[in-house]
This record gives C-alpha cells, sequence and structure tokens, in this order.
C-alpha cells in the first residue's frame, strides 16, 4: 500500500481540491485515507479549522464510519468482507482464519499488516470475498487465503 506521512501543505491541497466545503468531509476524509492511510489528531485539527467546523464534528463523522481508520496501518491491510451475502458463504469462519494466520484481532494491526472489516466490497456474487492492498478476491476458502496473503511481495509474517 502506498501512502504518504501527514503534512498540512498536502491536506490543505486536499481540503482546496473540494473548495473547502465542509459538506463534503466525508469526500475530503476518504482522500486523506488514501493519501495518508489514516485519519491523525493533526489531520482532525486542521480539517476542523480549514472546514470551520468543532473538532467535534470533525470527531462524530470519523468514528461513525468505519472507513476511517485512526491509527496508522500495518504494510498490508487485509479487510474480509462481514456484510449478509459473505456471511452466508462463511466469512466468520474466515475471518477467525485470517486473524489466525495473519496473528492480529480483527480491527488489530501488526508493522506488518492490518485486519479489518468491510461491509460489502461489491463482490456479493463471488463471496466470500476479500481485499488486499485494494485488490478484491471472491470465493476465498481458507486455503485460498493462504495463497493470496503468501503471494504479497513482502511475507506477512
Ligand atoms: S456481501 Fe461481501 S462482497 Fe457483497
Amino acid at each position: 500500500m502506498t501512502t504518504t506521512a501527514y503534512d498540512k501543505q498536502t491536506a490543505s491541497e486536499l481540503i482546496a481540491g473540494f473548495d473547502a466545503r465542509p459538506e463534503m468531509l466525508v469526500q475530503i476524509l476518504h482522500a486523506f485515507m488514501q493519501r495518508f492511510g489514516w485519519i491523525s489528531e493533526a489531520a482532525i485539527r486542521q480539517l476542523a479549522t480549514e472546514l470551520n467546523l468543532s473538532r467535534a464534528e470533525v470527531h462524530g463523522v470519523v468514528s461513525y464510519y468505519h472507513d476511517f481508520r485512526t491509527s496508522p496501518p500495518g504494510r498490508h491491510i487485509v479487510k474480509v468482507c462481514q456484510a449478509e451475502a459473505c456471511q452466508a458463504m462463511g466469512s466468520r469462519e474466515l475471518s477467525s482464519h485470517a486473524a489466525k494466520a495473519l496473528g492480529v484481532e480483527m480491527h488489530g494491526r501488526s508493522d506488518d499488516v492490518t485486519l479489518e472489516p468491510v461491509y460489502c466490497l461489491g463482490n456479493c456474487a463471488c463471496s466470500p470475498a476479500i481485499m488486499v492492498d485494494g485488490k478484491t478476491y471472491g470465493r476465498v476458502s481458507t486455503e485460498r487465503f493462504d495463497e493470496i496473503v503468501a503471494t504479497l511481495q513482502e511475507p506477512l509474517r
């Protein structure tokens, strides 16, 4: 996953890209996630200042959505879909397997990997689905999960 360290100048440019409109906060937060990988306290302060919102308002939105991470991710990000179609096809078992295989709990992280739930990857016809570093995989059995994580350039464990 390629993200850059947080810096105020880049953050300001991202905010300006949305004309610093407070109603665009969710979209701006997504842009921050793409660029920086997570939403830091410094980012929340800057967003509040530049969008003329209170810090509590920004915090409220950040904590409401599952997508916004409030701590830096590991080098790889593995998401296991928890939505209905995937649950029906065994995503709970797959999540337990992923946690064991990666050595981190769901929502947990190590330097190597962050393991997160996700609520539909738009791949319901091929459930259960996972996403690894932005790439979606379908019909993921526990064996296939192990194969997928083994092919990452930097070994996870
Ligand atoms: S429910 Fe898992 S991809 Fe849609």
